[in-house]
This record gives C-alpha cells, structure tokens and sequence, in this order.
C-alpha cells in the first residue's frame, strides 16, 4: 500500500488496513459520520460498498471507486442485494428528523430489517455507532432509541460491535453548531440546573478514527465500547470554553425555571438547527454521558482530542471553508426521498422565468450563481427572504437559517436554507427544491445558456448579438386551494425578487 495522506483523518492509526478481508457496506453515508468515514476507508484500500436510498450521479465523484446500492433500510426487500457478498457492514442509520412520535418504532424496525437480511447474507461483522448513556437510569426517547438499536443488532448470530458516543463536535456537526450560534448570538445566558450535567464530548476525527480501528483489530469484533476525549464537561463549562475560544464575554446566570422543550424551541429560533433536532439532542441534557470504560484505549492506543482543541480544529475547517459533511445533508422528513421536478406529471402546475441577455461569460456566471444564500444572502431584498426562513422557523420548519456547507462549492444534496440541491450541470444549470413549510412543492432553477460565441470574456459578443442568457425558472405544484392562494400571494414578489436577484448575480459575475 502507498503512504497514507497526511490529510486524512486516519492516517496515524495504530491499527493497519486489512484490505483483503473483503467488501465493506457503509450505510448513513450521505450522512454527517458516514459521509466522512468513506473517503477514509476507500483511502486504506478497502472495497467499499455505499448503501443510498436516492441516488444521484454526483455520489460517483464524491466517492470514487466505490459501488453505489440503492436500498431502504425500513423496506426488508432491498437490503439483501446490498448485503451480498459483504464482510462487514457499518450502520449509521439515523432518522432523528423524523420526529420524537416516529423515530423510535422506525429506527427498531430499520435494525431488524438490516440484521436479518445481514444474517442471512452471511455478513461477519456489524458496527454501529451509537450513543453512551446508563440504560438504568430514564433516558431522552432519542438516547433510548439507540440503545434499542444496538440491542437489536446484536440480537442476531451477526458479531455487533457498538462504539457509544456522548455529543460529537467538529464542523458541521449539529451539537457543535448548537453551541457555536448559541455562544455567538446569546450575550447573557439564563442556566438551568441541567446544565451542570456532565458530558464527554469527542472529536469527529476520533469518532471515525475508532471507526476504522475496530474494524481492523479482530479482539474488538463483537464487543461495545465507551468512546469519548480527553475532557469530562458541564454544558455550562463547554459554553464557557466556547465563548473564551471566541473572545466573547459571556454572563451566565442560574435560572429556576428549565423546561427543556421551550429551551430547546428558542435554541432552534438562534442557530441553524431546526426544532426536530435540537429538541432531540437537548432532551439527552439530563442524562450524564461519560465513558465508563476505557478499553478501547488499550486496543487503539491513540491519544483523542480534548474539547478545546476540537473546537479549534472545527472553527478552522469552517474559516478555510473546508467542510466536508453536516448535519443538514441527511433529508428532513417531508422530503424523504422527496419528488424530483422531473417527476412532476407534465406541466408542471405554475411556472414564471426571468431572463438577462448577458455579456459575461458561462463559468463566471454558475459561479456566482454558486454563491447564493447562506453568509452571503440573496443578493436582492435578503431581509425578504430571511422573514421567509423565520416564519417557516416558527412554525418549526427547517428555516433559512441552516446556511450551506460551503461558502463558494456546491454538490447535489447540498442545502442552502430553505432550499436543497437537486441537481446541478457545471457552468449551465442549478435545480433548488424547496424544503420550507409550504402547501405544494417548489423548485427554484437557475440556466446559464451559451450562445453561439458567447463563451469568453466579455467581448463584442454582445454587439454581434451572442450574448449568454441568464433565467431562473420558479415551478410550483400547489396542493389543494390553499395552495393555489400561496402561488398568487407570491407572484407579486416573484417578480421584483427575481428580475434583481439575476441581476444582481450578473453584477457579481
Ligand atoms: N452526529 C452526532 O453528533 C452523533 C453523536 C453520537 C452518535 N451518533 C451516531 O452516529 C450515527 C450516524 O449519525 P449521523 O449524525 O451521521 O446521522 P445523519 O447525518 O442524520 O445521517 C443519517 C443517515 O441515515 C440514512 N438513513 C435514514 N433513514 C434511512 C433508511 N430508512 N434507510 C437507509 N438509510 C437511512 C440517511 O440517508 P438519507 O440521505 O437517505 O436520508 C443518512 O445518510 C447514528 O447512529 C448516531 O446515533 C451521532
């Protein structure tokens, strides 16, 4: 095998890549961890297999070199092909965002599914990641639920290995993002009791290092294991190492009052995190998530990350605008799967283009076109579209607030606020699909198209009448009347926001 890039998560391991053990199944891998485990595991030599429930041509660059299955796991059918001659399968299947009264019956049903068609593949070995957590004291559903997940895997004849995990901070991660926006935002905090509850955050480069490790060192096969940093926190504590990181002066002050689902709705009004999520993750406050055992120090000696230098790591990664994977790439669950416009029985129902004759060339202009929301805004009337994003926050949608991934690179998947990636032609055209609370679906499509010598810098093209042309296409599929109202209330706007927002995108080009 060649030298390890430096720049890989695992290239100090202590364990040593064992190739020829077989093909690997990597499940959640358009998801936070499994998005970053891949990439690691392709670069040791194995053969990896990517369990997807949508496909998308864009997951062929994303991951070279490895074969892409489409399967669901709450759907038994699928998942013996995608099992098939697999030695070991990772599963980081996770449906938080479907909400607290299904995730719980959804995520058991998922596990059995996949540990019954593992067992009659003949899988080896499952790993999972799960959550730490004492199982006899009361837990949050969501802790609860990945207890349950791990029993259920381990159920079967197949080895389980479970690593438990307390929260797990690097960029994009939705506990880190929590606490960065939190800490970034809110100058007085009001600290409820459970605030003091200890907690063993880890690096995501550690995670995904414990992840490859166990996979290497057969005396881990079929065991679970604590795995947590260096340092064993209060939240209150992690707050206040946030803020020192920052510069920011922060006031803490005890607050009686701790009703963790109105704290957990106000976090979700100040960070990028929808409700769904942070309710999730905030219920799991009470509960102490503090390794109890060491041993999987003994079996990959490596030393993890403390907090302080995670967040280091993190708040780095973003300001070099290197994010690999985030919490928002896994769909929200009114979009499961969610209709593509090329789906939509034609024509669609509502459609308005706005188009600009252009002298700039094809590359600049997707680039800029590349650039919209997130830090950036919407070029034109952003305060337009930020009211947008807080209404749909406020009836718990997803809002506008979720950012992107990255500031100036896009991929098909990518959410930029409200709006998700559907599709994307370099130089030529960019498909949104909205994910806001709305009573119909919507598509948002930006076109580049090159006329005949209108390909360069800008020239005389124009006054040859070869201009490119730039147009955004609004589609609207209403559901019902209310449906139909929505369309007309927005048409007015329509027109002023996306006559200046193409403009606009031109000027940047
Ligand atoms: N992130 C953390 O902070 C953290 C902390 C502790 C433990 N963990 C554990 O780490 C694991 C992975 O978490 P994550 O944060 O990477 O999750 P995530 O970002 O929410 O990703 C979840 C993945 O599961 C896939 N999925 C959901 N339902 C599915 C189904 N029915 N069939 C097939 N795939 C399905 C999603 O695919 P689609 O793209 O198709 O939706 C997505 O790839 C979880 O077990 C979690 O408990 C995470």
């Amino acid at each position: 095998m060649p030298p390890l890039d430096v720049s890989l998560l695992c290239y100090d391991l202590p364990s040593r890549p064992r190739p020829e053990m077989g093909r690997i199944l990597v499940t959640g891998a358009t998801g936070y961890i499994g998005g970053r485990l891949v990439p690691e595991l392709l670069a040791r030599g194995y053969r990896v297999r990517v369990m997807v429930r949508a496909p998308a041509e864009e997951y062929c660059n994303r991951w070279p070199g490895a074969e892409i299955v489409v399967a669901d796991a709450l759907k038994a059918d699928g998942l013996r092909e995608a099992l098939q001659g697999i030695h070991a399968a990772y599963y980081l299947i996770h449906s938080l965002l479907l909400g607290q009264e299904e995730f719980e019956s959804k995520e058991i049903q998922a596990a059995g599914n996949f540990r019954t068609a593992a067992e009659k593949e003949g899988v080896a070995h499952i790993i999972y990641l799960g959550a730490l957590g004492d199982i006899r004291v009361p837990l949050s559903p969501h802790l609860r639920s990945r207890m349950h997940v791990a029993e259920e895997l381990g159920r079967g004849r197949v080895a389980t290995t479970v690593l438990r995990a307390a929260i797990i901070i690097g960029s994009g991660s939705a506990s880190y993002e929590i606490i960065e926006h939190l800490v970034r935002n809110l100058p007085v905090f009001f600290v409820p009791r459970w605030a003091q509850t200890r907690c063993q955050p880890i690096a995501v480069r550690d995670v995904i290092k414990y992840l490859v490790g166990v996979l290497e060192t057969p005396e881990a096969c079929g065991r679970s294991f604590d795995i947590g940093g260096r340092d064993v926190l209060t939240y209150r504590q992690m707050l206040g190492i946030f803020a020192d990181l920052l510069g920011k002066k922060r006031l803490f002050l005890p607050c009686p009052f701790c009703h963790i689902g109105l704290f957990s709705y106000l976090a979700s009004l100040v960070t990028p995190v929808p409700a769904a999520i942070t309710r999730c993750l905030m219920e799991g406050i009470t509960s102490e998530v503090v390794c109890q055992s060491q041993d999987i120090r003994h079996l990959l000696p490596f030393q993890p990350l403390g907090y302080r230098e995670a967040l280091v790591r993190a708040l780095s990664r973003e300001e070099q605008d290197r994010v690999h994977t985030r919490w928002s790439d896994a769909y929200p669950p009114a979009h499961e799967l969610a209709m593509k416009l090329h789906e939509i029985p034609k024509p669609v129902r509502y459609t308005s283009s706005y188009t600009l004759p252009t002298e700039k060339d094809a590359p600049s202009l997707f680039r800029s076109v590349c650039r919209i929301g997130g830090k950036e805004g919407w070029f034109y009337s952003n305060w337009l579209w930020r009211l947008r994003g807080m209404i749909d926050r406020i009836l718990l949608g997803v809002g506008s607030s979720r950012g992107r991934r990255s500031s100036s690179s896009l991929r098909a998947g990518d959410v930029i606020d409200f709006w998700r990636v559907e599709d994307l032609r370099p130089d030529a055209m960019l498909l949104l699909r909205a994910e806001m609370k709305l009573p119909g679906m919507a598509w948002l499509q930006f076109n580049v198209d090159r006329k005949e010598g209108g390909q360069g810098p800008p020239t005389h093209n124009s006054a040859l009448g070869t201009a490119n042309q730039l147009s955004v296409n609004a589609y609207y599929q209403p559901s019902g009347l209310l449906g139909k109202l929505y369309w007309y209330a927005c048409l007015p706007f329509h027109s002023l926001i996306f006559h200046n927002l193409i403009k606009q995108i031109e000027k940047r080009a």
